[in-house]
C-alpha cells in the first residue's frame, strides 16, 4: 500500500464518526451523493451544537460566566474560519443565517456606495444567491452585465474581458459551479479586476468543501461560503479583506457594534451552530496527514481533494461508458474540477432517475439546484434539468459502483 492509498483507507475509516451513514432504506445502506446540497455531519459537530445548549446557553456580551462563554464561542468560530480560508484574522470573518442572506446584506450596502451608471459583472454560471442580490441593484440604476458560458459550462473569458471596463465596480463570480463542477480561473479574473480597479467577490460555497482556500494569496475582496456544505451546521460566512467592511455602509442597529466584523451581523447569531462550525473545521483539520505537526485545515483539504477526485473520476468515466448518459461540464483531464457530476439520461426525466436511485437507497438531486441560469442557457430547463451526484469525503468506491450499476439499469429501461 503506498502512502496515498493508506491515506485513503484512513479517510474511509472515519465514516464511523457519521451517525447518519448507519441508516438503511429498503435493507440497503444509504449512499449519500447529495453532498452539494448539504453534507452529513459527524458526531463531534453534533456534540458541539448540543453541548452549547447544555452548558453555555446565553446571549452575548453579558457580565456573567455563560455569556462570557458565548463570546468565546463566537471568537473561536471566527478564528477557526480565518484559519480555514487563510484570512488575516477573526476581524475579517462575519456570520449570518446563510450565504444568500449575507450576500443580500452586502449587496444592499454596496448599492448605497455606488452611483447610477456604475457597473457590476455577474455570470450565467452562478447560483442565484450570487446573481439576485446584484440584479436587484438594477432598481437603482446600476448596470448589471452577465458573462456568458460556453457549451461545456465554463466561463467565456473573452466575453468577460469584453464586458469588464473602467465603470465596473465589482465582479461577483463563483469559485466552483454547483451545477457542473467547473472551477473558475479566479487568478485570471483577479488580474482583470485589478486592471479595472474593481472589487472581486467570490462565492466559494461549492469550492470550500472540496479544495484548500487561501483568500490572501488570491487577493479576494469578499468571499462567501456556507458551513452546512462542509460537515457543519447551517451558518453563512463572509470574509471581507482588510478594512473593507468598515468602509461599506451596511445597515445595522444603533445598539449594535458598528465596526467589522459585526457591522453586517444583524440580530442574534446562532451561537450553538457557531460552536458546530468550529467543530466542523477541527474535524476537517484532523485529516491533515502530517503526523508531527498541529493539524492544518489547508493540508487536510489537499488530502480530501485527492480522495474525492479518485471517486469522482470513477463516476465520470463510468457514466460516460453508459449508453444514453450525457455528462455536463468540463472534462476531468482539462484542469481542476469539483467532484460534482451532473448528467442527463436520454428519455428519462431527472426526477424519475432520482426516484429510481432512491429505490436503491442512493440519494441524488435533480433539477437546476438554483443554478437555474446555467441550466436554462444549456437548454436543459424544459426537460427537467439534470441529475447531480456529488462526492463527499465519506463516500466510498463501493458506493460509486452501486451508483454506476443503478444508473446502468435505469438507462437500460429508458434508453
Ligand atoms: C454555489 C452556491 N452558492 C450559494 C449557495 C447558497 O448558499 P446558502 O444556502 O448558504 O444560502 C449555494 C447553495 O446551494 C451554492 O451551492
Amino acid at each position: 500500500m503506498n502512502n496515498q492509498t493508506s491515506g485513503f483507507s484512513t479517510i474511509v475509516a472515519r465514516r464511523d464518526e457519521f451517525p447518519s451513514l448507519k441508516r438503511a432504506y429498503r435493507d440497503l445502506p444509504l449512499a449519500y451523493f447529495d453532498g452539494p446540497g448539504g453534507t452529513q455531519v459527524p458526531d463531534s459537530v453534533i456534540s458541539a451544537v448540543s453541548d452549547y445548549y447544555r452548558s453555555s446557553n446565553a446571549n452575548a456580551h453579558g457580565a456573567f460566566i455563560t455569556s462570557h462563554e458565548t463570546d468565546a464561542v463566537v471568537d473561536r468560530a471566527r478564528q477557526k474560519v480565518a484559519e480555514f480560508i487563510g484570512a488575516e484574522g477573526p476581524q475579517n470573518i462575519s456570520f449570518g443565517a446563510n450565504m444568500t442572506s449575507l450576500n443580500f446584506s452586502l449587496s444592499r450596502a454596496i448599492g448605497r456606495w455606488l452611483d447610477e451608471g456604475d457597473e457590476i459583472l455577474i455570470t450565467q454560471l452562478d447560483h442565484e444567491a450570487n446573481r439576485a442580490p446584484w440584479l436587484a441593484l438594477r432598481e437603482q440604476g446600476i448596470i448589471v452585465r452577465e458573462v456568458r458560458i460556453l457549451e461545456n459550462a465554463t466561463l467565456d473569458y473573452n466575453d468577460l474581458e469584453n464586458k469588464i471596463n473602467e465603470n465596473t465596480r465589482l465582479v461577483a463570480v463563483g469559485y466552483s459551479s454547483n451545477v457542473s463542477g467547473t472551477v473558475n480561473e479566479i487568478k485570471r479574473i483577479r488580474g482583470l479586476t485589478y486592471e479595472a480597479e474593481a472589487l472581486l467577490l467570490v462565492d466559494a460555497v461549492h469550492f470550500a468543501p472540496h479544495f484548500p482556500l487561501d483568500v490572501r494569496s488570491l487577493g479576494i475582496d469578499f468571499l462567501l461560503c456556507s458551513a452546512y456544505k462542509f460537515y457543519g451546521p447551517h451558518v453563512g460566512i463572509l470574509y471581507s479583506k482588510g478594512e473593507l467592511l468598515n468602509r461599506i455602509p451596511t445597515y445595522f442597529l444603533r445598539t449594535q457594534e458598528a465596526h467589522a466584523p459585526c457591522r453586517i451581523e444583524t440580530g442574534t447569531l446562532n451561537f450553538a451552530a457557531l460552536n458546530g462550525v468550529s467543530a466542523a473545521i477541527d474535524f476537517i483539520a484532523s485529516f491533515d496527514p502530517a503526523p508531527d505537526s498541529s493539524h492544518r485545515p489547508q493540508r487536510a483539504m489537499q488530502q480530501i481533494a485527492r480522495y474525492e477526485e479518485t471517486l469522482a473520476r470513477r463516476i465520470y468515466e463510468g457514466l460516460q461508458a453508459i449508453r444514453g448518459v450525457n455528462t455536463i461540464g468540463p472534462d476531468f483531464n482539462a484542469g481542476l474540477r469539483a467532484p460534482t457530476i451532473s448528467f442527463t439520461l436520454e428519455n428519462a426525466d431527472p426526477r424519475i432517475v432520482c426516484e429510481e436511485l432512491n429505490q436503491k437507497a442512493i440519494l441524488a438531486w435533480n433539477g437546476h439546484f438554483y443554478g437555474i441560469r446555467a441550466v436554462e442557457t444549456l437548454g436543459l430547463l424544459e426537460r427537467g434539468g439534470l441529475t447531480r451526484v456529488g462526492v463527499s469525503l465519506y463516500n466510498t468506491e463501493e458506493e460509486v459502483d452501486r451508483l454506476l450499476t443503478a444508473v446502468k439499469e435505469i438507462a437500460a429501461r429508458h434508453c
